[in-house]
């Protein structure tokens, strides 16, 4: 347990977020593969609070419903009305039930890039100094819309946040911004709230009057400026969207290059917060990562792939493909240009070839399937090659049917497994073969048309015509030759 362990982290999330033109609730909004709440849930957990407190509203059953699908143990509170950033906060302490004892520190939902290096660097200088409140500021290169913070001039103390609605033409010169994030001691929190009054411009009880009601009551307040103004950003619109899904993707490929992996282009790679890598991992352009893929030592990925929840182990490569829930083996080749699909599992060395699809398809060590291929519900063994053009025949119109191939085999090309069926070890198959029942291991099956040539076809037929023509140049050719 961290010696700063707050006694409650609020979350504000209860705004519609008008300015998002969205039938989404703002806050429910993702970047990185993770909602606007989420990150901040996130970053909150990093200071491992007693209790973690989401005030929601608008919309508040799809983000209740959200948060106990993905973020388990987490409360909320409802606010009715969106009264203000000051009734928000008294709402959490109402569902808390009890005057928090320790620090509360607040947050709002549509901060996605805050950190909770952030916030523990907060929470700590609120514990040291011995603060009744520390804000969070930043110095931001345009302060428009955000509260102001007032200093006094001589000894540099902040004496309030004043709301940009509210401020004068000098307070709107102010470039140090409150970030909305601050630590209060519980208690005094939970009585200054009750002094907070509505007469502002928009009639709300501001969060950010507390601070200069604790102020003027004798108390300690202090500010802590963040390093990088960025990481306060909060998003109300598209625009906002966008740019702090850029910055924490360049954060994100920021920490995994640092960390030993190769990404050629970060401005066309992608990743989500839940992607990992091992060192002497490479990205090539064009490449989306999403979810819990993990890319392993000497893996080359990319250019051109989107891979989600996939596994690709070491020293394998994986080009120009698309992969859900695969497992790509070591030393495996897929691609280019191939599809792997839900329980895909590629045994080392393996390979998934040029325009290959596959589902629910276990491969052994080994075995190759080239190109041009739908491998579905199939179990393969080791070293076996599969012809091109070759297709897992599993689905009857209503049930879907599983194929098994042994090891060793080598099916012709242009092969249909008509599922169930099953390939023994060390088999053969024809090239064009229709393959409906069992092969015993070691035999070769044919199960296709025989040829049968119709000598003198197209003389008789289409006289005349060039092929006759071609045709009869051939036979005096040969005799010529002969
Ligand atoms: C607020 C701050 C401002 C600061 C800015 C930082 C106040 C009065 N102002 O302004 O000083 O610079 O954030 O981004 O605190 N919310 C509720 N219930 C409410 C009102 C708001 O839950 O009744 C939530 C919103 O969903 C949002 C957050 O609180 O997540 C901030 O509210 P918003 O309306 O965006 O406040 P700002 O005007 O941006
Ligand atoms: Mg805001």
């Amino acid at each position: 347990m961290s010696a700063n362990r707050p006694a409650a982290v609020v979350v504000l999330a209860a705004g519609e977020g008008t300015r998002m033109k969205s039938k989404t609730p703002k806050v429910l909004h993702e970047i990185a593969g993770r909602s606007l709440v989420g990150h901040v849930v996130s970053a909150a957990r990093e200071l491992e609070p007693e209790d973690l407190v989401v005030v929601v509203g608008h919309a508040r059953e799809l983000v209740k419903g959200h948060l106990d699908e993905q973020y388990a143990g987490t409360r909320t509170a409802v606010q009715e009305e969106q009264n203000g950033t000051g009734h928000a906060v008294r709402m959490a302490l109402q569902e808390l039930g009890r005057t928090p004892e320790g620090t509360v520190v607040v947050v709002c939902g549509d901060t996605p890039l805050l950190s909770g290096e952030t916030l523990r660097a907060l929470a700590g200088t609120h514990a040291a100094d011995g603060n009744a409140v520390t804000v969070l500021t930043a110095e931001v290169p345009d302060s428009t819309g955000y509260g102001r913070i007032v200093r006094d001039p001589a000894s540099g103390a902040v004496t309030e946040i004043v709301e940009h609605k509210d401020a004068s033409d000098e307070q709107r010169a102010i470039k140090e911004i409150n970030s909305g994030v601050f630590a209060f001691d519980g208690a005094l929190l939970a009585d200054a709230l009750g002094k907070v009054r509505t007469d502002n411009s928009q009639g709300e009880e501001y969060l950010t009057d507390v601070l200069s009601i604790l102020r003027e009551a004798g108390h300690r307040v202090g500010a802590s400026v963040a390093a990088d103004h960025r990481e306060i950003l909060g998003i109300n619109n598209r625009v906002q969207l966008a740019e702090a899904r850029a910055l924490l993707n360049a954060r994100l490929l920021e920490r995994a290059m640092l960390a030993g992996v190769t990404v050629v282009d970060p401005a066309s790679t992608f990743v989500d917060v839940t992607v990992t890598f091992e060192a002497d991992a490479t990205v090539l352009p064009n490449t989306l990562l999403l979810g819990a893929t993990h890319i392993a030592e000497d893996a080359v990925v990319g250019p051109n792939t989107r891979l989600k929840d996939t596994t690709v182990a070491r020293g394998a490569r994986v080009d120009n493909t698309v992969a859900d829930t695969a497992v790509v083996g070591e030393g495996a080749s897929v691609g280019p240009y191939a599809y792997l699909r839900p329980g895909t599992n590629l045994g080392a060395k393996s390979k998934a070839g040029t325009y290959v699809e596959m589902k629910a398809a276990v491969i052994g060590e080994g075995t190759k399937v080239p190109h041009l291929s739908y491998v579905g519900d199939a179990t393969i063994g080791e070293y076996t090659n599969i012809g091109a053009a070759s297709v897992f025949v599993n689905y009857d119109g209503e049930t879907k049917h599983h194929t098994t191939v042994g090891s060793h085999c080598k099916t012709g090309s242009d092969n249909m497994f008509v599922a169930p069926v099953t390939i023994g070890d060390g088999a053969y198959t024809a090239a064009g073969s229709v393959i409906t029942k069992d092969v015993p291991p070691g035999a070769l099956a044919v199960a296709r048309g025989q040829q049968r040539n119709i000598e003198g076809w197209v003389a008789r037929k289409r006289p005349g015509s060039a092929a006759a023509q071609a045709a009869v140049n051939a036979t005096e050719k040969s005799a010529g030759e002969s």
